[in-house]
């Protein structure tokens, strides 16, 4: 549960996205499809913890698979299906193993479809595009390459909650942080 105002912070240092340009008819850009499948390497400050996260995004086989790596701490594997089911485990000695159930799948390579277009800033030393989605993602696009640079969610306790939401309270800290569908 998560009781007040808890940013998440990504930031997608490196990624094999390759993405084609797209403009709206109003003259807005809107953001890039993501491709079907890529691999990011995302730095990761989740309220507080910092984790590098690596990112393996599968939608033509249903999963979304994020090796996360606590700040001197565990790795974790979550492995999320598109079927809502998400594996959660260690390979340490602990051998911890979580089975979570989500109402929704992963994430549509269209999700940001629909967002709106918030102007030009500059982040990480990169120039981005910024777009707010279901009022609680902010994503940062760079203008020029159209790869995600950086993503912020927020939520605030007690709001009308998406399905993504949802799920991202219902996985905690540390796991589908990437699950929804719009
Ligand atoms: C991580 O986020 C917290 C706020 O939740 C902030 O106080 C802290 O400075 C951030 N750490 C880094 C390394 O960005
Ligand atoms: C979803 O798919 C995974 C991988 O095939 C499987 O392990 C899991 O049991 C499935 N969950 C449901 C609810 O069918």
């Amino acid at each position: 549960m998560v009781s007040a105002t808890e940013p998440i912070f990504f930031l997608v240092l490196a990624s094999s996205l390759c993405l084609s340009l797209v403009a709206s008819k109003s003259g807005e850009p809107t953001p890039a499809a993501w491709p079907p499948q890529f691999h990011s390497v995302v730095m990761m400050n989740n309220s507080g913890t910092l984790q590098v996260v690596n990112l393996w995004y599968d939608w033509p086989n249903g999963r979304n698979f994020n090796i996360i790596q606590n700040q001197l701490g565990k790795l974790l594997y979550d492995l999320e299906w598109d079927n809502g089911t998400s594996y959660l485990y260690t390979l340490d000695s602990n051998k911890e193993c979580r089975v979570l159930h989500f109402p929704v799948g992963i994430l549509r390579p269209n999700w940001l479809q629909g967002a709106t277009y918030l102007g030009q800033h500059h982040i990480d030393g990169f120039l981005c595009n910024v777009w707010e989605k279901v009022d609680f993602i902010w994503y940062y696009e760079d203008v020029i390459t159209k790869r995600p640079v950086h993503w912020v969610f927020t939520q605030e306790a007690g709001e009308e909650k998406s399905p993504l939401l949802e799920s991202v309270i219902a996985g905690g800290s540390h796991g589908s942080l990437m699950r929804g569908v719009f």
